[in-house]
């Protein structure tokens, strides 16, 4: 890899007070990172992302008490989500404090604001004087990067600094919940399973299609999407429709399939926890292989198998909008 790329949490600090973005490590995905209070340093993010102004992006903090820096007020439920879930793959939206650049909202009233739990950014967080704005970092609508090199192929030539901190241990983004009074809303299905959530909060619902909830732009259809076709469904009848075509398979569990010309299996052993970690670099990996069209089945729609079938069904050539 080349220079750009390292673990050196200074050099990450000094380009971040300068105003410039680093793409830094999360134990979800990597995140393209600037300082949050600045609209200057904000708005590099969209441009390097390509991302629509209509997409709001997440500020990250290094402590659990920075929050009240940020938000008007941290309702009861929310305070005891993030004694359970911080430092980790949560985000909560709530109203915003004027210190928050409108750019960084797209215009909303609230922020999306999480402590993420990877020792490396940790640190660098603690380092500055600011909380950081992090969409994933990847081109918008692409598949989000789990690691520095993925980050490098794909952003190299826009940023200054790729911080590596290894694989990402989680793989799937955080989830997204807001609050109506006390009631939890999820936004987004994510690395903290609804089930987890539940168990803390005595009223939760789902709200993650973008017809359900016109406030949580981000939630396009086409998010997540390889370049090639992604078809999802029941393998057997896949293979069948696509057997002129070279086809790359994406497996879970035990059964071997044969007449694919890849196939990948992102647990053999059935771990949703390491099906998650491995679904990034594997739809990755497939859509930069020599097969003309990517299969795969959904997993039990549980725990994190719920993110890891959201991401599937977003990345679905059939149900996806793509463009
Ligand atoms: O795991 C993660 O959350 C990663 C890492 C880097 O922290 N970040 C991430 O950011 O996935 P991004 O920008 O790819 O997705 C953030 C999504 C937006 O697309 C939007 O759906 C939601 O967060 N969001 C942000 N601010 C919001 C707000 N004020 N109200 C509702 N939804 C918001
Ligand atoms: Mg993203």
């Amino acid at each position: 890899m080349a220079l750009i790329t390292g673990k050196d949490i200074i050099k990450a600090a000094k380009f971040l007070t300068q105003n410039e973005i680093v793409a830094i490590p999360t134990e979800t995905v990597y995140g393209l990172a600037a300082n949050a209070l600045d609209a200057g340093a904000v708005l590099k993010i969209f441009e390097a992302k390509n991302r629509p102004h209509f997409d709001p992006l997440i500020v990250h903090i290094g402590n659990k008490a920075d929050i009240d820096r940020y938000v008007l007020n941290v309702p009861a439920t929310a305070q005891k989500l993030i004694n359970a879930f911080w430092p980790g793959p949560l985000t909560l939206v709530l109203p915003k404090k004027d210190i928050i650049p409108d750019l960084l909202t797209s215009g909303l009233s609230e922020v999306a604001i999480r402590m993420p739990n990877h020792p490396l950014t940790l640190e660098l967080l603690r380092l500055l004087s600011f909380p950081l704005a992090a969409p994933s970092a990847n081109p918008f609508g692409y598949i989000s990067p789990t690691t520095a090199q993925h980050v490098e192929e794909q952003l190299g030539d826009k940023i200054p600094y790729i911080l590596d901190g290894g694989p990402a241990n989680i793989g799937v983004e955080s989830t997204i919940v807001r609050f109506e009074d006390e009631k939890v809303i999820v936004l987004r299905l994510g690395g903290i399973p609804v089930e987890e959530i539940a168990k803390i909060a005595s009223e939760v619902e789902i709200q993650v299609n973008p017809n359900d909830n016109p406030v949580a732009p981000g939630q396009l259809s086409s998010h997540y999407a390889p370049r090639k076709p992604l078809y999802v469904g029941n393998i057997a009848e896949l293979l069948d429709e696509f057997k002129d075509k070279r086809i790359g398979l994406i497996s879970f569990g035990k059964a071997i399939y044969s007449n694919t010309s890849r196939q990948w299996n992102l647990s053999p052993d059935s771990d949703l926890h390491e099906a998650a970690k491995n679904l990034f670099r594997t739809l990755r990996e497939a859509d930069a292989s020599d097969v003309d069209v990517i299969i795969a089945r959904y997993v039990p729609d549980e725990g994190l198998g719920k993110a890891i079938n959201d991401r599937l069904r977003r990345g679905n050539y059939k149900l996806g909008i793509r463009n």
